[in-house]
């Protein structure tokens, strides 16, 4: 599957992503990396594995749709069947996702429906939650509010800080995507509506 990911941040996912793939353990083929920021980790890894990186900054459009319609002509030039977000920080506006016909996946740092949007983790330790996680689920209009494909608990330890918790978490991550978009590349991914079946092996 010809496979873009966006991504505004370091790109620990992004390159979690990429390792699988090199290794053989991930049939996609990652076409295309894009960003919102033009400083972004994730442009420099997609750069060193030898990915087209380009940056869509949306100080550079005179409104949101006008970078959506970028992204999107991207996209389609780079013939792209699967698009992966991967800390990007801005909404597909519901136009946008309107205009793709593909699935969209994103990660998150907790086991939604609890704390969507920012500052997952932060979310979880001020709520006093005993375990929080991440989910892989579908992009739809909301945020963070997509059919969930997978879902990892992780233990929220009472010596946690935002940070130890946001990097026992992130350990999972990178794992818990590659799982969910491989089980996806071969078609183990059943959904209807809001349920998602993950096929076994015999099925
Ligand atoms: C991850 O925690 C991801 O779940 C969230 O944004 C963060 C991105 O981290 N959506 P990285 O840029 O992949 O390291």
């Amino acid at each position: 599957m010809r496979t873009a990911i966006l991504a505004s941040g370091r790109g620990s996912n992004l390159q979690a992503l990429i390792t699988t793939c090199q290794s053989g353990n991930l049939p996609i083929e990652i076409v295309a990396v894009g960003s919102d920021l033009p400083g972004a980790g994730a442009l420099m890894l997609a750069e060193e594995a030898g990915i087209p990186a380009r940056v869509f900054p949306i100080s550079n459009y005179q409104h949101r749709q006008a970078q959506e319609e970028d992204i999107l002509i991207w996209m389609q030039n780079n013939e792209v069947e699967l698009l992966l977000l991967a800390g990007y920080m801005r909404v597909l506006s519901p136009y946008c996702m309107s205009q793709i016909h593909f699935p969209v996946l994103n990660i998150h740092p907790s086991l939604l429906p609890a704390f969507p949007g920012l500052h997952a983790q932060r979310q979880a330790l001020d709520y006093g939650v005993k375990v929080s996680g991440c989910t892989v689920h579908f992009v739809d209009e909301g945020l963070d509010s997509g059919p969930i494909i997978l879902q990892e608990a992780v233990p929220v330890l009472s010596e946690d800080t935002e940070e130890s918790l946001s990097q026992r978490i992130l350990a999972v991550e990178h794992r818990l995507y590659s799982d969910a978009v491989r089980l996806l590349a071969l078609g183990k991914v059943e959904r209807t509506g809001r349920r998602v079946h993950i096929l076994q092996q015999e099925e």
